[in-house]
């Protein structure tokens, strides 16, 4: 059997391939503020990123490996290909931290190896050993993942793994690369590498999947009963394609189904110790913070953290609901941290009471970072009564986009009607030519005419590929935050915004997304599955990521 920690590693991907997602791309301040949450949440590793992909990556899993620290705080892993300067990169990307994990993986099947590495099974032979080890001459905890495995010929994984684990790895994982598995076939999958690797007494397994067929979750899932000890899964799905096993739908699922999970990890039906590390009161919290960074909308009917998943629609159900909660729910919502927005502030509330409220809620903002926010807050409670959690999260999540900027807002301006043509009025400072410009546009409607008129200013060639506005909290004064999604080369650029004025809301998301688009690291970064690491085995990267 594997090595069996006792309960279910959860590993979190969102900031490697919840960021592979199209729009998704992150800056530095926004992945540390999602890292500093995922710690809060408890998830036991955070895969940082792809350190060899551009110094802008490097820098990212630095800073992290450097601040998401503490005594019971998670792993930080960074993801490499098979190859020497990958591996390089990434344990030099990740030494300051206290606990590192170097992931390394290649592609075991024979599709892959034959048209994207052009190697063959006895070349995969020799590199995993050699890549292993020097991992593992570098850092204790090395994970190794056979891309594509759910489409090897079984036979030659067992072989593959069987090296890693000789070459020193600690978990080895099985990843559904292109979400083709169902959950009979990954379960026994899972359980045939348990029955046919000699020496996987040594790992962890872990499991690793897209969902493409809508079948991520019930794959790990089957995975977990078949002897899978750690789930690589990102918040809210996000990921390649359809996206990565959801970790609030495993946890949720681990939490809710406990007594008929506890006996697949050798527990009595009715033990009550958790299946995993996670605090689940931190969930919603996290599903808001990742889905304003990134700009990927949660849907509505998305299970544990889409806005109807706790709403009773029909008569019946209602009725049922306030005779016995269990009727028809089989959460509380409280579990997963709704219903904790608190009304907390309001116009007479002083610095102290905001810093205060910010810390409980999990927000350790820096002198100038709470300034910043005060700010804000005060400009909100002079056109909003009441200023609950949720009004100061989206003050929070709004000021990590804002650092790296070529444009400011200063001005947005419009008048529209049915007897008018929508015109918008925008001054924007550029923080490089140190000057305020200002244009008039016209538009079919107002938003119309606030994006015309921007276009005009940045000059920027891009296409505005998604508008979406909704409301923060309920109220004629709620804040309505927009999200907008442009697209420049074939790359998607997103940027949010929360005002009390959606015109306004929209023209701040809009030069958000702009500014990403002129600051993007990823227009010149390496895929970790789609490029061939012998094209880039001469670039050196430094310790500065240079
Ligand atoms: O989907 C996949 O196979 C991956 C690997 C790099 C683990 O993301
Ligand atoms: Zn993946």
């Amino acid at each position: 059997m594997p090595k069996d920690p006792g309960r279910i590693l959860i590993f979190d991907t969102t900031l490697r391939d919840g960021e592979q997602s199209p729009g998704a791309s992150l800056n530095l301040e926004e992945k540390l503020a999602i890292a500093h949450q995922l710690a809060r949440l408890g998830v036991d590793v955070i895969e940082a990123g792809f350190p060899f992909a551009s110094p802008g990556d490097f820098k990212a899993v630095n800073k992290i490996a450097e601040v998401v620290t503490g005594e019971n705080g998670p792993t930080i892993c960074g993801l490499a290909r098979a190859a020497r300067n990958d591996i390089k990169a990434c344990f030099e990307a990740l030494s300051p931290a206290p606990k590192k994990r170097i992931h390394t993986f290649i592609a075991t099947s024979d599709i892959h190896l034959e048209h994207k590495l052009k190697k063959s099974r006895k070349d995969v032979l020799s590199i995993v050993p050699e890549m292993v080890n020097y991992a593992k001459s570098l850092v204790d905890d090395v994970e190794f993942s056979c891309e594509d495995a759910s489409r090897s010929d079984p036979e030659f994984l067992y072989e593959v793994i069987q090296a890693a684990i000789s070459a020193g790895a600690n978990t080895i994982n099985i990843p559904d690369t292109v979400g083709f598995s169902t959950p009979s076939e990954f379960g026994r999958l899972i359980s045939d590498i348990n029955n046919n690797v000699p020496n996987i007494d040594e790992a962890i397994i872990s499991v690793h999947g897209h969902n493409d067929l809508g079948l991520a979750v019930a794959n790990f899932l089957e995975a977990v009963r078949n002897g899978a000890r750690q789930l690589e899964c990102t918040v809210n799905g996000i990921g390649e394609r359809a996206g990565n096993a959801s970790l609030e739908e495993l946890v949720m699922a681990l939490h809710v189904r406990k007594r008929f999970y506890n006996k697949f990890l050798n527990r009595r039906e009715d033990c009550p110790t958790p299946l995993t590390a996670i605090r689940t009161e931190e969930i919603t919290k996290t599903s808001r913070l990742v889905s304003n960074l990134t700009g990927m909308n949660v849907q509505p009917n998305k299970a544990i953290v889409g806005a109807n998943a706790f709403a009773h629609e029909s008569g019946i159900h209602q009725d049922g609901v306030l005779k016995n909660r269990l009727t028809y729910e089989i959460i509380d919502a409280k579990t997963v941290g709704l219903n904790n927005n608190k009304i907390s502030l309001g116009k007479l509330s002083g610095r102290s009471a905001v810093r205060a409220r910010l810390e409980e809620m999990g927000y350790d903002l820096s002198r100038e970072d709470l300034n910043d926010a005060f700010a804000r807050f005060k400009d909100l409670a002079d056109r909003k009564r009441e200023i609950t959690d949720r009004d100061l999260e989206a003050i929070v999540s709004e000021q990590v986009q804002l650092p790296e900027s070529k444009f400011q807002l200063k001005l947005v301006q419009v008048s529209c009607g049915n007897e008018s043509k929508p015109t918008a009025t925008i001054t924007l400072f550029d923080t490089e030519e140190l000057v305020e410009n200002t244009v008039v546009a016209l538009g079919t409607g107002p938003v119309d005419a606030v994006c015309k008129a921007l276009n005009k200013l940045a000059k920027v060639p891009n296409e505005l590929i998604e508008f979406s506005v909704k409301s923060v909290t309920e109220g004629i004064d709620a804040l309505g935050e927009v999200t907008i999604r442009i697209r420049n080369n074939g790359r998607i650029y997103s940027g949010h915004s929360a005002d009390t004025d959606v015109v306004v809301a929209a023209a701040n998301a809009y030069v958000n997304a702009l500014n990403r688009l002129i600051f993007s690291e990823k227009k010149n970064s390496i895929h970790p599955q789609y490029d061939d690491p012998s094209k880039s085995e001469n670039t050196v990267l430094t310790n500065s990521g240079e």
